[in-house]
């Protein structure tokens, strides 16, 4: 489960205006003009895997995210989740991570049981929550509240939360984002970790071509806005990953630096 199709793909944006109300114009609204941000976008992500996409800001990569978890509907085309249509954010199947998503006035297992609320049984619930505080390496914060951490831990946290709802998607939009070098560093290796034992699709928006290529099993580079696919390679590289070793990963680096406008040597 959690495959993901996406066939024709488009997205506009209507500026939506206030125009004077006139004798012949009642309407308060005025349509404006047309923001086309997803053009023709073909995709297809495959069950379990760890999809990394780049492309420059504004091009649309997190209104692609927003509509295929269902916050935000497409203007055209197709898209099936293990083959039917998406109506609607759907909380079982599909986790948005984010950022900041910790609530301050809970602790770190309240935070991380929050989208297991509605489970049934206590003992099980509790029994998963634990399982996911200790895989993220939280065990002895339990009782810990978001500003008793540190940033790599409160991510962590969240990452714990996203994992105790076990979706079929999980969505990462910039998730390392403010994050210092090496706790950056490390929280890829937990992802790629925990991504080895899980094998649950994941669809990681990152700025950072490095991180692309190294935590990927694809990576996916969208042109300026309107987003079109400009680049979707799958990397073959088993982990550990190490550019300096592979001439064929080096060669991609390089290419995906050139399709995304940028020197990769300054
Ligand atoms: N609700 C909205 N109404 C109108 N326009 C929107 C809306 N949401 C996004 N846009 C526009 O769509 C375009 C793409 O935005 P989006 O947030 O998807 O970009 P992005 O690729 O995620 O950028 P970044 O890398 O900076 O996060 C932008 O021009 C933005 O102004
Ligand atoms: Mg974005």
């Amino acid at each position: 489960m959690g495959h993901v199709i996406i066939k024709d793909l488009c997205k506009d944006y209507v500026e939506r205006r206030a125009a004077p109300r006139t004798a012949n114009n009642h309407s308060a609204v005025d349509r404006g003009q047309q923001l086309r941000v997803l053009d023709q976008v073909d995709l297809e992500f495959h069950d379990g895997e760890l999809v990394c996409i780049l492309g420059p800001s504004g091009c649309g990569k997190t209104t692609l995210i927003r509509i295929i978890a269902g916050f935000e509907e497409k203007t055209s085309g197709t898209l099936l989740i293990d083959g039917k249509q998406v109506k609607g954010p759907s909380s079982e199947n599909i986790f948005v991570f984010q950022h900041n998503g910790l609530l301050p006035w809970m602790t770190v297992w309240e935070n991380a049981g929050l989208g297991v609320r509605k489970m049934g049984n206590e003992a099980e619930k509790a029994e998963r929550i634990q399982e996911y505080i200790d895989i993220v390496n939280l065990s002895g914060f339990e009782h810990h509240y978001p500003h008793q951490l540190s940033g790599g831990m409160q991510r962590r946290a969240e990452l714990a939360r996203a994992l105790v709802v076990n979706p079929e998607v999980l969505f990462m939009d910039e998730p390392f984002a403010g994050l210092d070098y090496l706790t950056r560093v490390k929280m890829r290796e937990e992802i790629i970790n925990m991504h080895e034992y899980f094998r649950k699709t994941i669809i990681f928006i990152t700025h950072d071509i490095e991180e692309a290529l190294t935590m990927g099993d694809r990576v996916v580079v969208f042109t300026e806005r309107p987003a079109k696919v400009k680049l979707n390679v799958s990397l073959e590289y088993p982990h550990p990953r190490d550019f300096s070793c592979s001439v064929d990963l080096e060669q991609l680096r390089r290419t995906v630096y050139e399709e995304l406008g940028v020197h990769h040597a300054l």
